[in-house]
């Protein structure tokens, strides 16, 4: 989840001509193959065909898209503004991130002043205001959107992503089409990882695509940034590439630390510091270390310094990279 809205600024200015402005900076593959149309938006095809004929009509509701994380949720969104507005994407839409502040207050005046806006749109269009990880806000500032999509509606419509569509207020649903996206199945997934293989001269077997399948449980962003990983990792995307990783070795080295009476605080500090400043892994995976190491230094600070914690850290760590059912118990 985290890297569809960190991977915005950058990336998002880099990626309309398909490649990355900054020099040794490589585009998360994820934000390079994002695409661009509801056509190459893969799987939930009768949804996507709702969202096709909308696009042609015109005729946008306020709508709700709900499902798993990485099937393509935000992607359609931004795919309908662009071919709802064309040209005038940039003045028709304001889009609101779980990054941005999106309290009561902002919702009435940035959302208010928008809507109020004048600006030039194609002929029978509204202006769109994007609420991407909707679920995420508090009720009382869904209650506050409530009413300002009822004052704006004339003018403005609302697009609302969710991975819980249940945390959305009633009186906002009842307002919406609600489209609920399914995980992705196997054979769509294969098919946009064959895709990027051939246009980033990928090597692979057919082993390693089924271990990225397999691994990604449905979740495309899942699928490409493993395939992004295992590929700069290892130039072969085979099976033992994708699940490998080295749990045993960290274990033993966090022992070693632990034994010589280093305290849970400065292990956990260190491991950021090393993390922040090594740069031979992809920025995406960088993040998401960061934000495991960071949930363990917020319980060691609350007093749960122990060796438990530390290696539940490793084990997720690892986990970022390898075979999940190993982690089953
Ligand atoms: N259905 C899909 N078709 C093609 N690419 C997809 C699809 N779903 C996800 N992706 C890839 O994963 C990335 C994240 O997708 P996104 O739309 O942000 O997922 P979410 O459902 O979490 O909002 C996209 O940039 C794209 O590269
Ligand atoms: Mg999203």
């Amino acid at each position: 989840m985290a890297s569809s809205s960190k991977g915005k600024g950058k990336a998002k200015e880099t990626d309309t001509n398909g490649n990355s402005a900054a020099q040794g900076y490589e585009l998360p593959w994820v934000e390079k193959y994002r695409p661009k149309l509801l056509e190459d938006v893969v799987g939930n095809s009768d949804t996507i065909e709702r969202l096709k004929i909308i696009a042609k009509d015109g005729n946008c509701p306020h709508i709700i898209i709900s499902g798993l994380p990485g099937i393509g949720k935000t992607t359609s969104i931004h795919c309908l503004a662009h071919q709802l507005l064309g040209d005038a994407y940039k003045e028709g839409v304001l889009e609101l991130n779980a990054s941005d502040d999106r309290g009561i207050d902002v919702v009435r005046n940035k959302i208010k002043s928008f809507a109020q806006k004048k600006v030039t749109l194609p002929p029978g269009r509204h202006k769109i205001v994007i609420l991407d990880e909707a679920d995420s806000m508090t009720p009382g500032a869904q209650q506050a959107l409530r009413r300002t999509m009822e004052i704006y509606s004339n003018t403005t419509r609302f697009a609302l992503a969710c991975n819980m569509p249940n945390k959305i207020i009633e009186p906002i649903q009842s307002r919406c089409a609600i489209l609920r996206y399914a995980k992705l199945k196997d054979a769509e997934i294969l098919k946009r990882l064959l895709e990027i293989c051939e246009a980033e001269n990928v090597k692979y077997n057919d082993e390693g695509l089924s271990a990225l399948i397999f691994t990604s449980e449905g979740d495309m962003r899942q699928a490409i940034n493993n395939l992004q990983s295992t590929h700069s990792g290892f130039g072969f995307v085979s099976a033992d590439n994708v699940f490998k990783g080295d749990i045993d070795g960290a274990m033993e080295k966090l022992n070693e630390l632990w034994n010589q009476g280093y305290s849970a605080v400065d292990i956990v500090v260190t491991i950021f510091r090393v993390v922040k400043t090594y740069d031979q892994i992809p920025e995406y995976t960088k993040l998401e270390y960061i934000k495991e190491i960071g949930f363990t230094h917020m319980r060691i600070l609350e007093g749960v310094g122990t060796l438990i914690q530390l290696g539940g850290l490793m084990a997720r760590l690892c986990k970022l990279n390898l075979k999940p059912e190993l982690f089953k118990i």
